[in-house]
């Protein structure tokens, strides 16, 4: 697969994805988009990676946003179309990987960037980082899922602020807001994650899947997220990765669990 827009590296299970267009600050294009759902769904598919980060090229930006350039003489139905071709190649189709995602946010994550961290299963962040959602100042609303998420995760009054005055939040204040797990210093920002990665290499790639699943449940309406777990639980059962993992317990050694 030849990437134009991405950079690639694969250490020890952890497959690293970074966005590459430090001139536009990494700004979302089409192109890019496509190229981060072809990557991701390979990643997901490949039983040696067992966690992904998605973070940005260079010091100064995870994702300044979507790429204004390319949207801003749309008509509304081209509007609505980008909005959700994007949500289902990349926003939607991360929240629902069965490989961990993490989104390492090492600079401005506006916009569609923020969105695209809040599509990860969790995110970190170095301490220059700057997150917003400025959309109403060009015009439009957040059109990759972040009127759903960011109540989600911060809940729904300081996501209306933070919407409504296109203000920016800083690493602190969106650790404080529990949009973001960890805040270290850029230089940090690898070990961290790679720390995070290695914990979570430990465990069951299976079970992982079934978590995510079950944990993703509880926000689609109409579905009930408790019948969703109890069906997963009970799937686990009949898993080799069960049978290892409580094997290795009794026998009090280290489980050995198979790939994804
Ligand atoms: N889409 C397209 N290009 C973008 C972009 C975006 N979302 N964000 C930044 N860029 C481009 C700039 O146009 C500029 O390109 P140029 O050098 O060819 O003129 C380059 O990236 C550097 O950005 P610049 O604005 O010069 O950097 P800055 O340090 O002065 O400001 C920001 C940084 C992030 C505050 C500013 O770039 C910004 O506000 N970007 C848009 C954020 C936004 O509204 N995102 C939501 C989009 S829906």
């Amino acid at each position: 697969m030849i990437l134009e827009n991405l950079l690639l590296e694969h250490e020890k299970g952890v497959a690293t994805l970074f966005i590459n267009r430090p001139e536009k600050l990494n700004a979302l294009n089409r192109a890019t988009i496509q190229e981060l759902h072809d990557t991701l769904k390979t990643s997901d598919e490949n039983p040696e990676i067992r966690v992904i980060i998605i973070t940005g090229s260079g010091e100064k930006a995870f994702v300044a946003g979507a790429d204004i350039a390319e949207f801003a003489h749309f008509s509304s139905e081209d509007g609505a179309k980008l909005a959700a071709k994007g949500q289902e190649l990349l926003f939607d189709f991360i929240e629902n990987m069965k490989t961990p995602v993490i989104a390492a946010i090492n600079g401005f994550a506006l916009g569609g960037g923020l969105e695209l961290a809040m599509a990860c299963h969790f995110r970190i962040a170095s301490d220059n980082a700057k997150m917003g959602l400025p959309e109403v100042s060009l015009g439009v609303i957040p059109g990759y899922g972040g009127t759903q998420r960011l109540p989600q995760l911060i809940g729904k009054g300081r996501a209306m602020e933070l919407i409504m005055t296109a203000g920016m939040i800083d690493a602190e204040t969106a650790k404080n807001y529990g949009l973001v797990n960890h805040v270290v210093p850029q230089t940090d920002l690898f070990a961290t994650y790679m720390t995070l990665a290695n914990k979570i290499m430990r465990n069951s790639p299976i079970a992982i899947a079934k978590a995510i699943q079950a944990v993703n449940a509880n926000f689609i309406s109409g579905i009930n997220g408790f019948d969703v777990e109890i069906n997963a639980f009970g799937e686990c059962f009949s898993t080799d990765d069960f049978k290892e993992g409580t094997t290795a317990f009794l026998e009090k050694r280290k489980a050995e669990f198979k790939g994804k």
